[in-house]
């Protein structure tokens, strides 16, 4: 369940941090700002904060740099492979965002960088209510993904994709689950939290959600 995209990043692990740097030009737009993004991201974390998705722990490195403790939660192999050497102190564990070793830390935000739009609509809302569950009463979501603000805006993504040549990035548009911003709203609202967009470029949008009483 919300596993079917683990093979792809095994594959995708070793030059994933290339295309995250802006090496792939057809990625690079849906990266661009990716470390100053991750950086506001882990600002905004507090700690015991939950990771899901870690991948090569980019986001990672930057909390724990912030003396934060983070329980890291990866399904690909490859990604925890790379992960565990460029930040040994974190704990990384397998697992994703609907299955994972259960841990009795108290989790005062959940965080993710790109990886929430591998759930599909039903997963999401699953992974939300579970979310509310495993935050103390004070606690946040934190997330940065690519978000389409309407079905206008969806066909207007796809078509600069193919204009530009990006037929992967086209493919991508189509058929990974990236959320309209209103559908995710009320997936957060319906399970309690007061939630804000913000769009950081033409693609990702900071998502904050707070745990309401
Ligand atoms: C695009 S990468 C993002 C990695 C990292 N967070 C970053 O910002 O660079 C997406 C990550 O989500 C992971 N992933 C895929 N499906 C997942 C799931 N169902 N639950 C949690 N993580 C998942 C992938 O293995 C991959 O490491």
């Amino acid at each position: 369940m919300g596993m079917e995209f683990v093979d792809l990043f095994n594959q995708w692990a070793s030059s994933y941090d290339d295309t995250v740097a802006g090496k792939d030009p057809e990625y690079r737009e849906v990266f661009e700002g990716y470390d100053e993004m991750l950086g506001r991201l882990a600002k905004l974390s507090v700690s015991p904060v939950m990771e899901f998705g870690v991948g090569t722990a980019n986001l990672t490195r930057k909390v724990i740099d912030q003396n934060k403790v983070v329980l890291g939660i990866e399904p690909s192999s490859e990604m925890r492979r790379i992960a565990k050497v460029k930040c040994p102190e974190a704990a990384i564990y397998d697992g994703n965002f609907l299955e994972y070793p259960k841990l009795l830390t108290p989790i005062r935000s959940i965080i993710s960088s790109f990886a929430f739009h591998h759930l599909t609509s039903n997963e999401k809302v699953e992974a939300i209510q579970s979310f509310r569950d495993r935050l103390e009463d004070d606690g946040k979501v934190v997330f940065i993904d690519t978000i389409f603000k309407d079905k206008e805006h969806k066909q207007q993504l796809i078509k600069s994709a193919e204009r530009q040549g990006f037929l992967n990035l086209a493919q991508d548009l189509q058929e990974e689950y990236y959320p309209f911003l209103e559908e995710l709203r009320e997936m957060f609202v319906l399970n309690g939290f007061e939630v804000t967009f913000e769009q950081l470029n033409k693609y990702a949008w900071l998502i904050q959600a707070k745990k309401g009483e």
